[in-house]
């Protein structure tokens, strides 16, 4: 815990020194870094890739149009499909899943890992469900502080959740937010047999009228949008705009989140536990994903196009386009509005040198291309580098400052495979707006947002 908070504040330090631009809906992100990752940080090439919040972007066409959904069954007994956040520009027909993290393909699972130090994994879908049916049949992972989680996160964060503590592992916990609005009123458990020992298939069926969460093929909850006005703001508070499948395994409990965050998962994680002797991590153990389109013949929910964009700033479900735009960058300096920026030369490596600050992966800027070196040292001190093997194949840039080298992670993004366990990086990236986030709406987004969060974070100062 001490190293990892150690970690943490560097982490913070780092990102100041950076001076990566945050960006929110007050604070949109300029020109020369256009794309807000999910985490509230500006940059280009994999910030404006699954994530990119287009009403906190310079400009709503600064993300990358959104891979329409696609009907689909992913039985987890290999890698394939499975790309680094590191290597992936937006072909979703060559790559099922975006991963961060660590995953091992283990007795036809795939077994989503956090090793000691590490912020675990995070695997976020090609595609966006606009509506659907999706379920997914997998063992959770448990401890104190230890958290699952399967849900669908759009790029305007309206959110659908399973999230499963490893404190208690009869329960799972559904949960929504429209566009990330705090509210802790809309969580409710479902009761089951144990989590860890035993498959269950749990299942998110969306619609634009209702919410129903099924574990095993019993309802659960329901959720109907008639029951979720905003007398407010005169709108529907209910999830309805395309949205990723994320799976993740994350460390809630650490000392440098929230309290509220620790107790929530019931406690700091042991990172001396069984498992981790056992095995050297904690893991969950996915074994098939399916996502079924919801085929709607006109809007809202059709996927007959290539693309989702969004045509207003209200990120209402009126706003989504079924598009013909194209998903795919050229390389990692690449944005929505110049999607061949950076094509053949810079891609290569020597990427431009004045780009040579420009956040092109969030979590993993700065780090630079070609290294693949990286020190094991995890915990050592607080931005001890470990280059991303990754970034390599991108052009970013490399840098040179000390605490930029500190947030490459590693793992992650190695080709295939996975360091050992000290990298390991997640996904995605928040730094400093990410630790204000946690800060002042601990417990709020305690889905994928919060693990990215603290993922990030963390991985920065590996
Ligand atoms: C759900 O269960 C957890 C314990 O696993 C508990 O802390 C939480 O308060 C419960 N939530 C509700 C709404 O009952
Ligand atoms: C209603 O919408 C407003 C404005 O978005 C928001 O601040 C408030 O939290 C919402 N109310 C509830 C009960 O969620
Ligand atoms: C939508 O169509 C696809 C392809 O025919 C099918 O696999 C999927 O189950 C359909 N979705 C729903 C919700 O019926
Ligand atoms: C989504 O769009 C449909 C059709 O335009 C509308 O009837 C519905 O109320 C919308 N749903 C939400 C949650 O706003
Ligand atoms: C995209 O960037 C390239 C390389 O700088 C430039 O030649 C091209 O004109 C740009 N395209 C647009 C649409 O701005």
């Amino acid at each position: 815990m001490v190293g990892t908070t150690t970690i943490l504040l560097g982490l913070a330090t780092a990102s100041v020194a950076f001076a990566q631009a945050s960006c929110g809906l007050s604070s949109k992100c300029n020109s020369d870094t256009p794309c807000c990752s999910q985490y509230g940080q500006c940059g280009v090439g994999a910030y404006c890739l699954g994530g990119c919040d287009p009403r906190s972007s310079f400009s709503l066409d600064s993300c990358v149009p959104e891979p329409v959904c696609q009907s689909k069954t992913f039985n987890f007994n290999s890698m394939d499909g499975i790309t680094a956040n590191t290597k992936y520009l937006g072909d979703s027909s060559t790559t099922d899943w975006v991963m961060s993290g660590q995953a091992v393909p283990y007795d036809n699972n795939l077994l989503l890992t956090m090793a000691p130090d590490t912020v675990g994994t995070l695997l976020a879908s090609s595609t966006y469900m606009w509506y659907g049916n999706v379920k997914a049949t997998f063992k959770t992972s448990r401890g104190q502080g230890v958290v699952t989680a399967f849900i669908l996160l759009s790029d305007v964060k309206d959110e659908i959740d399973y999230e499963f503590v490893g404190a208690d592992l009869s329960t799972a916990q559904s949960n929504y937010y429209f566009q990330g609005i705090p509210d802790y009123d809309n969580e409710l458990n479902i009761s089951l047999s144990d989590t860890f020992n035993n498959y269950h298939t749990y299942e998110i069926d969306w619609t634009p009228d209702a919410i129903t969460w099924l574990v095993d093929g019993q309802v659960g909850r329901t959720k109907k949008r008639s029951d979720t006005w905003n007398a407010t703001s005169n709108q529907w508070d209910f999830p309805q705009t395309p949205s990723r499948v994320q799976l993740s395994l994350w460390p809630a409990g650490l000392s440098s989140n929230g309290i509220g965050t620790v107790n929530w998962a019931g406690g700091l994680v042991d990172w001396n536990s069984a498992d981790i002797q056992n095995n050297g991590y904690y893991y969950a153990s996915f074994q098939s994903v399916t996502i079924s389109c919801f085929n709607a013949s006109s809007a809202p929910g059709t996927n007959t196009g290539k693309s989702y964009t969004y045509n207003g700033d209200a990120g209402t479900n009126n706003t989504v386009i079924d598009g013909t735009d194209d998903t795919v960058l050229s390389s990692f300096l690449a944005t929505g509005t110049n999607k061949t920026l950076g094509a053949s030369s810079s891609a290569a490596s020597s990427g431009p040198k004045a780009s040579s600050t420009v956040q092109t992966i969030p979590g993993l800027s700065g780090s630079g291309p070609g290294t693949d070196s990286h020190s094991g040292d995890s915990g050592s001190s607080d931005s001890s580098s470990s280059s991303s093997a990754s970034a390599a194949a991108s052009s970013s840039p490399s840098t040179g400052t000390s605490t930029d080298s500190g947030s490459g992670s590693a793992a992650t993004g190695a080709s295939s495979g996975f360091s050992q366990g000290s990298g390991d990086s997640s996904s995605s990236s928040s730094k400093k707006s990410g630790a204000d986030k946690l800060g002042g709406q601990e417990r709020v987004m305690k889905g994928s947002i919060f693990a990215g969060i603290v993922a990030l974070v963390a991985m920065m100062a590996l």
